[in-house]
């Protein structure tokens, strides 16, 4: 690993990239460049070697016929064994960046997206709406649960180095973490229809206290989970859901602290309950029915926009159920939500769990980005900044 650091460290720049400006872009680079090393490095060789055979071994009368080659068993080992050990190189890097780009953490500030034609809709948990532009903090991990109300797209922003395509009835996930405030372009990439090379936006990235300021200034907005309590009642879920600690369930399971559990299923299996489980349950209530009920449910179908389904899954998720980190849904309150009140706020702290820990810890890990900038300390958001 040592050798990808020091590769890191000379913060190797690839010509023709975008800037980098998220954690992961250096690392993404950083390999680009290897691959670029590697090519560069072969193609010369090769050039260099069929020229230099040409010349030395080419023909010096018409009548000359070369000594037959019987081969080398050392010459076939050892081109085969080199490149081998080159291509192993690529493969281990690139699969470590792999996993860290889309294995998304735990803990992060959540934002939905749905892709519409011709268009991006992002949902914050505390209930901000935007279209084609997305602002979130600097130096805060930032979770997307994706999904597309119509055809295949996919989101890219190039200065993240992040993409990923949004599928139809199902969610993705993918993750970033913005090194630099600023504007930075994100853009759909996969053929979508008439106006494909139109659905882009912007990533507006803000200094958390700036970030703070516009998420006030959104004030009025109702957090999803408030939004989806509104359409649980509004679509008569609460007919036949309880959603109160020990209360007894109805003709459906009681959905209070349900979410991130294992649920018993009717034939014997089980399923977690995330959020795959809860819009399937809201589209398709016969897929996995819950064990011990009947299949009573009507479904959903056709009559809830996918932003919809995502604003009742952020209120199941704030039913009290298990919600570690700060990107959980209204940790560790147990109550209901209510308004659209405080418990959003505070539940989506953007700022709280970022490298901090690492930072202040051993003298910064080995993910911690080479220049990376002092973090402000969790809950300190409001202070200036030096
Ligand atoms: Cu959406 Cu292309």
């Amino acid at each position: 690993m040592s050798f990808i650091e020091g590769m890191l460290l000379f913060q190797v720049t690839v010509p023709f990239a975008p800037e980098q400006a998220s954690t992961v872009a250096p690392e993404v680079d950083a390999l680009y460049a290897y691959l670029w090393a590697i090519t560069i490095l072969f193609s010369t060789a090769i050039t260099f070697c069929i020229i230099y055979f040409a010349v030395r071994y080419r023909r010096r009368s018409p009548g000359e016929v070369p000594r037959p080659r019987h081969g080398s068993m050392l010459l076939e080992v050892t081109w085969t064994v080199i490149p081998l050990l080159i291509s192993m190189t690529i493969f281990v890097w690139a699969a470590s960046i792999y996993f860290k780009v889309y294995r998304t953490p735990k803990e992060a500030m959540e934002v939905y997206v749905v892709g519409k034609q011709w268009m991006w809709k992002f949902q914050h948990q505390t209930g901000q709406r935007e279209i084609n532009e997305l602002h979130v903090p600097l130096g805060a991990r930032v979770k997307l649960t994706m999904t597309t109300e119509d055809v295949i797209h996919s989101l890219y922003v190039p200065a993240f180095r992040i993409k990923m395509d949004v599928v139809p009835g199902r969610y993705t996930q993918t993750w970033f973490e913005a090194t630099k405030p600023g504007r930075f372009y994100l853009f759909c990439t996969e053929y979508c229809g008439t106006n494909h090379s139109g659905m882009g936006g912007y990533v507006e990235v803000m200094e958390p206290t700036e970030y703070q300021t516009w998420l006030a200034g959104g004030a009025g907005a109702e957090s999803a989970a408030a939004q989806g309590q509104k359409l649980f009642q509004d679509r008569g879920c609460a007919s036949c859901h309880t959603v109160e600690q020990g209360g007894a369930p109805g003709r459906g399971p009681n959905l209070y602290g349900i979410f991130g559990k294992q649920q018993p299923l009717q034939n014997g299996q089980a399923v977690t309950v995330d959020e795959s489980y809860v819009r399937e349950s809201i589209l398709n209530p016969q897929a996995k029915l819950a064990a011990g009920y009947q299949p009573l449910m009507p479904t959903y179908q056709g009559q809830l926009t996918e932003e919809q389904v995502l604003q009742l899954t952020a209120y199941i998720r704030s039913l009290g159920g298990e919600q570690g980190g700060a990107g959980g849904a209204a940790g560790g309150s147990a109550t209901p939500l209510t308004g659209g009140g405080p418990p959003a706020q505070q539940r989506s702290n953007p700022i709280a769990p970022t490298t901090t820990r690492e930072g202040t810890g051993a003298g910064g890990g080995a993910n911690s980005n080479a220049g990376s900038r002092p973090q402000t300390p969790a809950g300190a958001e409001a202070a200036p900044r030096p």
